[in-house]
């Protein structure tokens, strides 16, 4: 085992001899408390994991919003972190950034604000915070690292705090460096000096959103630094932390965690790290990637979120087991709430964590997930042992004269696959400030004096569809209240709703790619920008689009069918692939790197013309038509032989379309 035993789970041993019969555990305050509780959290980002949250009709939207966020009904989150847009790919998608261009600045773009507010709505408690991935790619002058002049980038990040305060009424609570990234210690105190010199004392830094270790020495050698840094934020810690993240007297937080697929061991998974991210880590927090599964689920990580929202078409969800485990904690403690110091390992496998409000409120959470049942995706998990056990808890000190605790238990029963999660049983009397329990293997149970739990319910969603076969968007919406179309999900590039105001003919209302420079990545952005739409498994169809090519020198446009990846793959993205260039030539090819030609020749095409594009596949054949003449035909053999219908450009570069239309077979 590679826990180190806490003091009280040896005093505990020693206390009781190790055998069937009961172990013994204090909660106690005498001698002092443990850490501030600040919160279990879901993260909306890293990236456009919400994507498709936002096209849900209501009333599904708001149940879905409510099971995330609405106190005492389900999840009921402490926290939401959101990723500030940057443009660039950030695992499932790209999300907008507030600022294109070096003098451009929006803070009406993408879904972020929408959900916070959302969020806000719901419990006004909630804390927000705010973290880039990738960055638009003027502020790296053409280098792919936002650190050279970490003033402008400074500047960035607290213009966008600044405008969700404006524009939005958010009061962002935390902000972090750059996620998954070497950090810069000039630029964190670049960061800190900024905020403060825009009235945004309150808003503090959580470093690096990486590793414990490089982070925690830097702080330890440099008390400026450590002056500007008010959290440690680890990601997938695996319950462990560093000593030397420890001197630093930091809070600690395992500000991402989780990424595991959310059926029930993703659940197990959840159960175990929420408890002993503390017992074993010290951490006060814990958010979950992702916030909600809302993107295709055939991208990266396909429905690694607290629940599963992904058919705005149908309407269909899943409260899937995590809502339920996370429940567990946050129904009955809030942020500012204190941990207890007997907080530990239970004898036969488990742990119990025990919290405050410092007014006489207990929460106890106890969690028996045996190691089979609550590996995550990340780190691997140490073996262990664990047997159903029979557990006697003495409350002492100020909570020795408790009466009653109320009791919510979840039993996995992965034997029978009938689980049950988050049931309210019938509270326990306390007899001189102790109760007993039976634990069995993978249970969770939650004591508590705090008596508003719920479990929350809607009738049942409508049932689950494929995405329709007929589907068409001509882009004619006057205000729309998100700056990207339903259902595409840009997967390099950024596709918004855009107006041309200066007689265009009919094509006034368009959507148009708007990254004209490879943004500041934080992983591997196609060359080519690409926002793919429909269902994964379609293989013979007919995409049709108007496009217009605004890139005089060596523009280009595309259409496609079968395109296989997106997320992180979408460089490595097969299918049929649909080009045509200002220079009056065409190209059909299977690669979104149009190295792999199916067929070439002219076409004709120009800049500032618009052009009607067809693609027809159907089994090995696919046909080409520009303005309803075939250009091409040709034969196709795909390995996957299915995928996104999607449209581009052939570089970073502004283009549009209209009239989007999709017939599946
Ligand atoms: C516990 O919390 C509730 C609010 O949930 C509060 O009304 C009560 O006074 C607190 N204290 C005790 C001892 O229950
Ligand atoms: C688990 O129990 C088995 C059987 O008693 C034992 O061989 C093994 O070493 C134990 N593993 C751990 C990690 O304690
Ligand atoms: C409770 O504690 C008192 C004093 O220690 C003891 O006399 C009494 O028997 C206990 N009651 C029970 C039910 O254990
Ligand atoms: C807007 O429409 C006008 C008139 O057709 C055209 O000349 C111009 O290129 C269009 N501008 C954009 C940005 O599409
Ligand atoms: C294309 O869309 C425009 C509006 O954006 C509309 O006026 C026009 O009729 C459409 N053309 C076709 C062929 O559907
Ligand atoms: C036209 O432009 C495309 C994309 O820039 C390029 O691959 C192709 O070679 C060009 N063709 C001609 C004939 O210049
Ligand atoms: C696609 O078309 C081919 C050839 O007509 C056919 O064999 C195949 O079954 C079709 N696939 C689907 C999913 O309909």
């Amino acid at each position: 085992m590679c826990w180190r035993l806490s003091a009280v789970f040896v005093a505990a041993l020693l206390a009781s001899p190790r055998s069937s019969s009961a172990d013994t555990y204090v909660l106690s305050d005498d001698g002092g408390l443990g850490r501030d509780f600040d919160g279990i959290g879901g993260l909306s980002g890293g990236g456009a994991t919400s994507r498709l949250l936002v096209n849900y009709p209501e009333p599904h939207r708001s149940q879905i919003l409510d099971y995330l966020f609405k106190p005492n009904f389900g999840a009921s989150l402490h926290i939401l972190k959101v990723e500030i847009g940057g443009d660039g790919q950030t695992t499932d998608g790209t999300e907008p950034s507030h600022m294109h261009y070096e003098d451009d600045e929006n803070y009406f773009r993408g879904y972020e604000w929408w959900l916070m507010k959302e969020a806000k709505k719901r419990n006004p408690d909630i804390v927000l915070t705010a973290l880039p991935w990738s960055f638009p790619g003027w502020l790296g002058h053409g280098k792919d690292w936002p650190y050279d002049f970490p003033d402008v980038t400074a500047n960035y990040v607290v213009k966008w705090i600044l405008g969700a305060k404006k524009y939005h009424d958010l009061h962002i609570q935390y902000v972090g460096i750059w996620n998954e990234r070497n950090f810069d210690v000039k630029y964190i105190k670049l960061l800190r000096y900024t905020l403060d010199k825009s009235g945004l004392e309150e808003v503090r830094i959580i470093a690096s959103d990486n590793l414990w270790e490089p982070i925690a020495q830097s702080l330890l050698l440099d008390p400026e630094l450590s002056g500007a840094v008010d959290v440690i934020g680890a990601h997938y810690p695996g319950t462990v932390t560093v000593p030397q993240a420890l001197k630093t007297l930091k809070k600690l937080w395992a500000s991402e965690d989780y990424s595991t697929y959310n059926d029930a061991m993703g659940a197990g998974c959840w159960a175990r790290i929420l408890n002993q991210n503390y017992v074993n880590g010290q951490m006060t927090s814990t958010i979950s990637w992702n916030l909600v599964a809302s993107y295709y689920e055939e991208l990266p990580f396909g429905r690694c979120g607290l629940m599963t929202a992904q058919e705005p078409w149908s309407g269909n969800y899943v409260v899937s087991p995590p809502i339920w485990i996370t429940a567990h904690t946050t129904q009955f403690t809030q942020p500012g709430w204190t941990y207890l110091r007997t907080v530990g390992h239970l004898a036969q496998g488990g742990s119990y964590v025990a919290l405050t409000d410092g007014k006489g409120n207990l929460t106890v959470v106890i969690e028996t997930m045996t190691h089979d049942h609550s590996a995550c995706i990340r780190p691997p998990l140490p073996a262990f042992n664990l047997t159903s056990q029979t557990a006697t808890f003495n409350l002492r000190g100020s909570f020795a004269s408790i009466k009653e605790l109320q009791v919510w238990r979840s039993q996995f029963n992965f034997k029978t696959q009938k689980p049950s999660f988050f049931e309210k049983l019938t509270a326990v009397k306390l007899v001189n400030g102790s109760f007993t329990l039976d634990l069995a293997e993978d249970e969770v149970y939650t004591l508590t004096t705090v008596t508003t739990g719920r479990k929350g319910s809607y009738a049942d969603p409508p049932p689950s569809a494929r995405f329709p076969k007929a589907y068409k968007d001509n882009f004619d919406v006057q205000d729309p209240p998100f700056s990207e179309a339903p259902n595409f999900a840009d997967q390099t590039g950024v596709f918004e709703y855009f107006v041309n105001t200066t007689d265009p003919g009919p094509h006034v209302f368009t959507m148009r790619q708007v990254v004209t420079q490879r943004p500041v990545t934080w992983t591997a952005d196609a060359d080519q920008t690409i926002s793919v739409i429909g269902d994964y498994k379609w293989q013979n169809l007919s995409v049709t689009c108007d496009v217009f090519m605004e890139n005089v020198k060596n523009g280009g446009i595309f259409v496609a069918a079968r395109v296989s990846k997106g997320g992180q793959d979408v460089r490595r993205a097969k299918g049929v692939f649909f080009w045509v260039f200002v220079n009056g030539t065409y190209k059909v090819t299977s690669d979104i790197g149009g190295q792999a030609v199916l067929a070439e020749g002219k076409s004709g095409t120009e800049a500032f013309t618009w052009y009607t594009l067809s693609l027809t596949v159907e089994g090995q054949k696919a046909t080409g038509m520009l303005n309803g003449k075939v250009l091409w035909t040709n034969s196709v053999q795909l390995q996957p032989p299915n995928g996104w219908a999607a449209i581009g450009t052939a570089s970073f570069e502004l283009a549009q379309f209209d009239n989007f239309s999709v017939v599946a077979e």
